[in-house]
């Protein structure tokens, strides 16, 4: 099953949001290559995109906690930390075991339904933070 992307996951930060709208559409294909039979190697490829753009998105997210000194950075440079560790176990076992569509089926729902819940939670707060200090910055 897809992930839907609503107004319910917009930050308000534009490029967060882009990020956040791209990594919803990496999962979404990585369901879609396994659930469409495009291969193992199709699968592998959406997996090793997610992974790459998961590690960009996170380094960009912490870039900009630095530079507006959000107090929470360091918790959430943190959960950052762990997930991407989570994620690289993942995608170990998925090389092992091979792309079946019981695991992908884990592995999609393990980092959509951790994407969905991050972003409604730290990202959000972390997002208002930066919203805030940015309008401060240009007044
Ligand atoms: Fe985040």
């Amino acid at each position: 099953m897809a992930y839907q992307w609503d107004k319910s996951l917009e930050t308000g930060y534009e490029l967060v949001d882009n990020q956040h709208k791209q990594l919803v559409q990496a999962v979404n294909n990585m369901i879609e290559a396994s659930e469409g039979g495009k291969g193992d190697q199709a699968v592998m490829q959406t997996l090793e995109f997610l992974t790459a753009y998961t590690i960009k998105h996170f380094g960009d997210e912490e870039k900009l906690q630095k530079k507006f000194n959000y107090p929470d950075y360091l918790v959430h440079r943190r959960i950052h930390e762990e997930f991407k560790i989570t994620v690289g176990e993942l995608t170990k076992r998925v090389i092992s075991e091979g792309p079946s569509s019981e695991l992908v089926n884990e592995v999609t729902l393990a980092i959509g339904s951790w994407l969905l819940n991050h972003i409604k939670g730290d990202d959000f707060r972390m997002a208002a933070f930066v919203k805030a200090a940015e309008a401060r910055a240009n007044t």
